[in-house]
């Protein structure tokens, strides 16, 4: 049986760290017959080059016949003066929409080889593991009416923060379905002191909550004070719900925790598709250098394992392999601090997929 997955490497450092999570792949070919066949189509910065649209259609038949997609990372300061619909973000925005990805999962965890890298204190982080359920495809990013306009000689710019119930409760239930399968524990973060959107989710949250999982602990947070209690104590949180503002902030806050930004993987979850790409960007500024951490996208291919392909024991596999990695003391540039020596990203990559096919042996 082959599985198909569409590789979108994208913008900046987007090609050079999916390269590296396709000889992963191509390790679990060879050593575990995953059976995985990657076709790659542009997205991004590099569809507008291509093909003159951050979406391309040929992009999109692909993305649609997959059982994965595998993102890289979109943007980049080249395309950043164009229209908007034509920007790299618009495309990412667009697929997420197109494909109906509503639940990005993000998870922080530390790991405890890299208790060091983190800014904060190891007795702050140590044991940390957070899941930022994070809604990806409503709220203030695709509300209406947003746009400009003129008001006598002022310009005026402007956004609707907007949820309606049915999308509040689907990813509620996922947040709890989460939780249930870790420590229980579900804090829902928002602004309803302030925003009627606010209210109108933590009504439907509460409800979600008392009708279908009262076994769930359950908690609501203003979001002003989520971000101040993830540096205080961030131990205190397992599952976070959130809607899709929040939680692009909240998340990269969280990721700090981990000790890089480079770490962090994700899986953009809908009914019918799934996306798997790192929560950081493009990193226009190391593009081409070759120092880039791959982590983050590999660890998206384990996602991607475990949600989409059914192969559970495959992305305890890459996992394993990544903790070794770590272990033997190999760090990119990103984790590699007080002048400790750092590896390539293709030395990190070639690293964990030897790793790999040692496990399998
Ligand atoms: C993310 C990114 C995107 C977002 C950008 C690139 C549009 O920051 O995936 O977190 O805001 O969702
Ligand atoms: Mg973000």
């Amino acid at each position: 049986m082959t599985v198909k997955i569409a590789v979108l490497p994208g913008d900046g450092i987007g090609p050079e760290i999916v390269r590296e999570a396709v000889k992963v792949i191509d390790a679990l070919n060879e050593v575990f017959g995953l059976g995985a066949e990657c076709e790659e189509a542009l997205i991004g910065g590099a569809g507008f080059d291509g093909a003159g649209d951050p979406y391309p259609e040929q992009t999109r038949r692909l993305a649609k016949a997959a059982d994965a997609v595998l993102l890289g990372a979109v943007g980049g300061p080249k395309w950043e003066s164009l229209d908007k619909p034509l920007r790299p973000e618009a495309g990412l925005l667009r697929i997420r929409e197109d494909l109906s990805l509503f639940a990005n999962y993000r998870p922080a965890k530390v790991h405890r080889q890299l208790l060091d890298a983190s800014t904060l204190k190891p007795e702050v982080i140590e044991g940390v593991d957070i899941l930022v359920v994070r809604e990806l495809v409503g709220g203030i990013y695709f509300g209406r009416p947003r746009g400009w306009e003129k008001d006598g000689r002022e310009r005026r710019a402007f956004n609707t923060m907007v949820y309606g119930e049915s999308e509040v409760r689907r990813i509620a239930r996922k947040a709890f379905e989460a939780a249930r399968l870790r420590q229980g524990r579900v804090c829902s973060v928002e602004k309803a002191n302030v925003l009627e959107v606010s209210e109108l989710w933590r009504q439907i949250v509460t409800e979600v909550h008392e009708r279908e999982f009262s076994d769930v602990a359950l908690e609501h947070m203003y979001v002003d004070n989520a971000a101040m209690q993830l540096i205080r104590h961030p131990r205190q949180f397992d599952v976070i719900v959130t809607g899709n503002l929040f939680g692009d902030i909240l998340s990269d806050e969280a990721s700090m925790l981990t000790g890089s930004i480079g770490m962090l993987p994700s899986a953009s979850i809908g009914e019918h598709h799934a996306m798997y790409e790192p929560i950081h960007g493009s990193a226009p500024d190391i593009a081409g250098q070759n120092r880039a951490n791959p982590l983050a996208t590999i660890l998206s291919v384990a996602m991607m394992l475990r949600y989409s392909l059914e192969r559970p024991d495959l992305a305890d596999k890459v996992e394993q392999a990544v903790e070794r990695v770590l272990d033997d003391g190999l760090r990119t540039a990103d984790l590699a601090f007080d002048g400790g020596h750092a590896v390539s990203c293709t030395a990190m990559g070639d690293a964990v997929a030897q790793r790999l096919r040692m496990l399998g042996e």
